[in-house]
């Protein structure tokens, strides 16, 4: 039987209880599959393992993962660390480690929810963004002097190689040439910022021409967010820098419902080394605990990574589970329900158990 090696990592908050379900619906649907197994292995990296070790993550953190096929991931997040420590210390050292240069990011109206804009409709937001995963905003290129003085100076300076966005651009039309509307829209902010923006549009046309039958169109980040919420039929497949990129998922996440619903994959398309599936929420240390975390968001990045490892059936079947339980009504608080986590868990867990299709 064909086995995929999990590396399991619930991190910090909500993170550790929304990949126990994740691994629920996933052995769910592994049983009723029958053709293939998982085998996963958890990791308890993460802020606690940071207070007892003065690390996120061992010191070989990275080759322990390299032998895995997929990697699964809750959040970071701690309320008593600084966000910069946690996050560069686990979810962007593997991100970075790995180099999983692209982030996806599908939104779509689940059956069941309702999208805060007047009449969109379940299916009608059909949307996958393209986010650059590795350099621009993110690159951690820049510094700080003068500490404390009037005189104190402060740089953030974003990263745009050619090698990078030339196989971010590669990554979003192969995506969008493979849907049925193969539109592509170009995000970026080049009349203002006229160096790294510029160069981004420049080696987009570029990329194009080797993609004659998806359609280019260009929108500047301001003008994106606007059309986002007042045309979002228009909208297909969309590529932008990692921190546009960021901004547009968080709005793509409220407009389809909620962040609780969204999914993402942080993608190595040569397949070099492992790539990660993780929820966008982040920890929400406010109702950690509490049993009410949405896992749809935890439950769909598996289908994404049971894409990647080649379990289009189980994908599919998982995502059948997913969109009964939200058609039937079985929605936490943050999308209006009452329902916690476990009965989202056990809904989906039922879906799929009857599902003989
Ligand atoms: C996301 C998150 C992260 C990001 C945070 C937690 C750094 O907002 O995945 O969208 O900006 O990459
Ligand atoms: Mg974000």
């Amino acid at each position: 039987m064909r086995t995929h090696r999990i590396a399991a990592i619930g991190g910090d908050g909500i993170g550790n209880e929304v990949i126990p379900a994740g691994l629920e619906v996933l052995r769910a649907v592994q049983e009723k599959q029958g053709d293939f197994a998982l085998d996963v292995t958890d990791f308890p990296w993460g802020s606690d393992f940071y207070r007892a070790t003065g690390r996120m993550m061992p010191e070989d953190g990275l080759d322990t993962l390299r032998g895995f096929d997929a990697i699964y991931f809750g959040a970071v997040g701690d309320p008593h660390l600084p966000d910069a420590l946690t996050l560069w210390g686990l979810r962007l050292a593997i991100c970075q480690g790995f180099d999983q240069y692209a982030n996806i990011r599908p939104t779509r109206v689940l059956p069941g929810l309702q999208s805060p804009l007047r009449g969109v409709e379940a299916g009608q937001i059909d949307w996958v963004i393209v986010r650059e995963n590795s350099e621009g905003e993110y690159a951690g290129h820049g510094g700080r002097a003068h500490q404390g003085h009037a005189i104190e100076v402060a740089t953030e300076t974003s990263i745009f190689t050619r090698v990078g966005v030339e196989r971010i651009m590669r990554t979003a039309f192969r995506i969008a040439a493979a849907r049925p509307r193969k539109l592509v829209t170009v995000v970026t902010k080049s009349n203002a910022q006229r160096h790294g923006m510029v160069f981004w549009d420049e080696v987009a046309a570029h990329v194009a021409r080797e993609f004659p039958e998806v359609t280019m169109e260009k929108e500047l980040v301001d003008a994106m967010a606007a059309r986002f919420v007042r045309k979002p039929a228009s909208i297909d497949t969309v590529v932008a820098t990692n921190l546009h990129a960021d901004i547009l998922s968080d709005l793509a996440g409220a407009l389809t419902g909620s962040l609780g619903i969204a999914p993402t994959a942080n993608l190595d398309p040569e397949r070099r080394a492992p790539s990660m599936f993780e929820p966008i929420h982040g920890s929400a240390f406010d109702i950690t605990g509490k049993g009410v975390a949405n896992p749809i968001a935890t439950f769909w990045t598996a289908c994404m990574m049971l894409d990647h490892l080649g379990e289009h059936a189980a994908s599919a079947r998982l995502m059948r589970g997913i969109e009964a339980a939200t058609a039937k009504g079985v929605l936490t608080p943050d999308l209006g329900g009452t329902a916690t986590t476990k009965d989202v868990t056990e809904a989906v867990v039922a879906a799929i158990r009857g599902d003989n299709t």
